[in-house]
């Protein structure tokens, strides 16, 4: 997979891929980060590349000439199948959209700033827009990087246990039950006696019905979809 980010500020979203499991993915080869700098591809001075919205009101807008510059070239080199906004007012990220694009080959994720981008830049470009939470981000950066991490945990190859990822929490609309390690007794704290006992059986058998059990209690809402 390739996934190329447009932001203005690219030193924001460099850090998470520079440990653990997508530095290891990146070093495996599984999959490529390109990062863009949005004010690369302005001709304007002080590489400018916001203006003040039209109509008044508080606040700047990314300018569609230099995202469209970006992108153009971009797809003048390959395909994309998604070239993906972040942004507040998008369809909320959850594991099925991440599933989803973790079987795709390309991506392009443009990173909003201050109000947003020119809305003829969703309309013209834009195939999916992906908010990570109700709430403002002071950019897509970091909601960029929340993506990227839970797409690319899901390849095939980038986590060493490969079916780790299919017992995550959310996969099947369940949460992942309790998990334990050493040692089996602390300060009077004992581990479930079934996961001691040997039985993979009955500790499948418990370990479904605790995912269920703590589904009801916490994500209740889960269960009805
Ligand atoms: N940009 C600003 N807020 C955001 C959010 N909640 N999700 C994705 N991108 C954003």
């Amino acid at each position: 997979m390739r996934i190329d980010i447009i932001t203005v500020l690219p030193e924001l979203l460099k850090s998470p891929f520079e440990a653990s499991i997508l530095k290891r993915a990146i070093e495996k080869g599984i999959v490529e980060i390109h990062f863009h700098n949005l004010r690369d591809y302005t001709d304007k001075t002080y590489n400018q590349v916001d203006d003040y919205q039209f109509g008044g009101g508080a606040g700047m807008v990314l300018m569609i000439e230099p995202i469209d510059k970006c992108i153009t070239s971009l797809k003048t080199q390959r395909e994309y199948d998604e070239v993906i906004y972040m942004t507040p007012d998008g369809i909320t990220l959850n594991q099925k959209i991440a599933n989803n694009l973790s079987i795709k080959g390309n991506l392009i994720i443009l990173c909003g700033h201050y109000k947003g981008v020119d809305q003829r830049v969703r309309d013209a470009f834009i195939t999916k827009e992906i908010s990570i939470g109700d709430y403002v981000l002071s950019g897509g950066e970091l909601g960029a990087a929340v993506l990227c991490d839970t797409i690319i945990r899901l390849i095939p190859g980038v986590l060493n246990n490969e079916t780790s990822a299919l017992t995550d929490t959310f996969q099947d609309n369940l949460l992942a039950p309790p998990v334990y390690t050493r040692p089996a007794e602390y300060k009077g704290m004992k581990v479930p006696e079934v996961l001691l006992s040997g039985n993979f059986p009955k500790i499948e058998k418990w370990r479904e019905d605790e995912a269920i059990k703590r589904t009801e209690k916490l994500r209740p809402d889960l269960l009805n979809k």
